[in-house]
């Protein structure tokens, strides 16, 4: 199959959204490849904190980037042989993975990165710009939203859930702050691509807006 034919889901949308949970199950329940672009900067961001590079350290950033050890296996996040599936998780981390997303060099570092992903029978791309910019001739483009309360909710859950502390407070802040950075940023902020389906998610369980999703790959 021509590369540029093999089919694209892409799922974009803020932080703690559900694009994570749904991106994984659509992916299972198609039998397709997945492609979580945001653990890409997380594991740059990781790389970045290790070393000590400076957010101002552009070029050193990117340099990380272009020579990420990423390797995924089944749900497990691999640095070289190293299995970081939860330390890439952490709120320090995550944060970081925000501001080095800013980057214009790092964003360009990871996109033949990103592209490699799409491979037969097909792939479902969760991330910020996967409509707009990387997979931009997708087959079908969701944008996931959620209120920042219901997103904080979430998010407190899973933290809580892997053994990490949290507090309400810090997490509401935290997400205000990373989606005005996602959102205001010069290079591919976080929007919607003209032809996405939106899904609000505040009110929706997981399978909920897995099943929508399928419907619409159903007719897409
Ligand atoms: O989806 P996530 O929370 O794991 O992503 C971590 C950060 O990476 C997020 O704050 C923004 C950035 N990101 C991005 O800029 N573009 C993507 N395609 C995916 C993530």
């Amino acid at each position: 199959m021509p590369h540029s034919h093999i089919p694209v889901i892409t799922i974009d949308g803020p932080t703690a959204s559900g694009k994570g949970t749904v991106a994984a199950k659509v992916a299972e329940r198609l039998s397709f490849h997945l492609l979580d672009s945001g653990a890409l900067y997380r594991l740059t961001a990781l790389q970045a904190l290790r070393r000590g590079t400076e957010l101002r350290d552009e070029h050193g950033i990117a340099k990380l980037a272009e020579h990420l050890p990423a390797r995924f296996v089944g749900h497990d996040v691999f640095l070289a042989s190293e299995n970081v599936t939860q330390a890439i998780r952490a709120e320090e981390v995550g944060n970081m993975a925000s501001k080095i997303a800013a980057l214009p060099s790092v964003r360009q570092a990871l996109f033949a990165l990103q592209l490699g992903f799409r491979e037969a029978p097909g792939l479902v791309a969760d991330g910020r710009d996967m409509g707009t910019v990387i997979f931009p001739t997708a087959k079908l483009k969701v944008f996931l939203t959620a209120s920042v309360e219901a997103r904080a909710e979430r998010r407190y859950k899973q933290l809580i859930g892997k053994g990490f502390s949290a507090n309400m407070d810090d997490l509401l802040a935290d997400l205000q702050a990373r989606d005005e950075r996602d959102t205001k940023r010069a290079v591919a902020p976080l929007v919607p691509a003209e032809d996405a389906h939106l899904l609000d998610t505040s009110n929706m369980s997981a399978e909920e807006a897995i099943e929508q999703v399928l419907a619409w790959y159903a007719h897409a």
